[in-house]
């Protein structure tokens, strides 16, 4: 029988993230006092020299054309040209396409390397919009059970254990969302070359590249094992690095056949990026890296008080989140306790009772393929931020 909703579009679940983003902000607009950790984007503004080129770029009628898919001339070059400054990673401007943000990037990448049945090593806990984009191509997703023992870092003897003859590719992200852990370099560099000795692509998401803390430290895969670059896919892009989420621009850095056949894909299905959009992400990729370096000061003093506050809360385990703006505790020890009459078996039930009973919006585990966790984001004001964990913890202190 044909389904009304094609079974491949059917079976998307919406983003858990967005979702609860949305709710907590409806009940805001409904005037009830919520506090929203589910953010996923910096609660900075733009800065100013980036919205002016865009300004600028308003007013340029050659922005006002379609222009190459694959991006302007001129931020393709500056994106190589970052990502040398940055990384150390040597591209040419053909080994970049500029997408629709970091997401479309991921989605391109795996529907330009994956055939139906290919299986894709997922590292758990994982962004949630991996899975769909793997399954959206055809491939077959292969969780990798990480946890807090191992800081979240998936093992290259895991890697092994869970690859098949089928294993096309490995999803590899750090500093990570949802778990804020970074692969320590020679971890990174371990399982590059464990990729490159099975002979598996690696699309690696370095979103978050400039957000890292204390000691830890970002390395690109393809820098430090240099024989992983013809099958590797870098995704990045400016949301977070220049606090530029609703400005949708990334990029996916590999081959250029592969940037080539991502092109022709996005050729038939976005054109070009937004060309204001485009001109603010050339100023921003163009500039220096002041304003990160700002953000990243104000994530850093978050962060510590969100990880010593949740680690004080009786039941709730945080590890040391050392990158992008993320905790993520364990809340396992809170389920089966009755909050105010009614008690949570999943972190998911939880989440809704912390957000009806205090109206503090977290993010559960499930969206994460992590149950018994939550994501915390600490993109968000100081005051926010206190008053919020203040609520979870008495919250739970009230449990029993
Ligand atoms: C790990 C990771 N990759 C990629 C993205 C995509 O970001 P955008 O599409 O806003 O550029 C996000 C956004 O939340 C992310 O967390």
């Amino acid at each position: 029988m044909p389904t009304r909703i094609s079974r491949r579009v059917g079976s998307i679940a919406e983003s858990a993230t967005l979702a609860v983003d949305a709710k907590a902000k409806a009940l805001k607009a409904a005037g009830r006092d919520i506090i929203g950790f589910g953010a996923g984007e910096p609660d900075f503004p733009t800065p100013e020299a980036i919205v002016e080129a865009a300004v600028a770029a308003c007013r340029t009628p050659r922005f006002h054309k379609y222009t190459p898919t694959p991006g302007l001339p001129e931020l393709r070059e500056a994106v190589a040209h970052k990502t040398k400054r940055d990384s150390g990673y040597d591209v040419t401007p053909a080994q970049v396409l500029v997408t629709n943000g970091g997401k479309q990037a991921v989605y391109q990448a795996f529907a330009s390397i994956l055939d139906p049945g290919d299986e894709v090593l997922l590292p758990a806990p994982y962004w949630t919009t991996y899975p769909e984009a793997i399954a959206l191509a055809g491939g077959v997703v292969v969780e990798v059970a990480t946890d807090e023992s191992s800081a979240f870092c998936a093992s290259v003897e895991q890697l092994e254990a869970a690859s098949s003859a089928r294993t096309k590719a490995l999803l590899f992200c750090s500093p990570s969302n949802p778990t804020g852990s970074v692969y320590p370099p020679e971890q990174v560099e371990a399982v590059g070359r464990w990729a490159a000795e099975r002979g598996i692509w690696v699309v690696t998401d370095e979103i978050y590249e400039h957000l890292v803390y204390g000691d830890a430290q970002h390395v690109s895969m393809p820098v430090v094992v240099p024989e992983i670059a013809d099958h590797c896919l870098v995704v990045n892009g400016v949301a977070k690095t220049y606090a530029m989420t609703g400005w949708r621009v990334g990029w996916l850095l590999g081959p250029a056949d592969v940037i080539s056949a991502a092109a022709n894909l996005q050729s038939h299905a976005t054109s070009n990026v937004c060309n204001v959009a485009q001109a603010a992400a050339l100023a921003a990729v163009s500039g220096d890296l002041s304003a990160v370096a700002e953000m990243r000061a104000a994530f850093d003093r978050r962060r510590q008080v969100m990880h010593r506050m949740l680690n004080e809360i009786p039941g709730v385990v945080c590890p040391e989140p050392t990158g992008a703006f993320y905790a993520f505790p364990s809340l396992r020890d809170v389920l089966g306790r009755s909050v105010r009459g009614r008690v949570a078996s999943t972190t998911a039930e939880l989440a809704e009772i912390v957000l009806d009973e205090v109206g503090v919006a977290v993010v559960p585990g499930e969206a994460f393929g992590a149950p018994g966790y939550a994501r915390l984001s600490y993109a968000l004001g100081d005051d926010d931020l206190v008053d919020g964990v203040t609520r979870l913890g008495d919250l739970i202190r009230e449990s029993a």
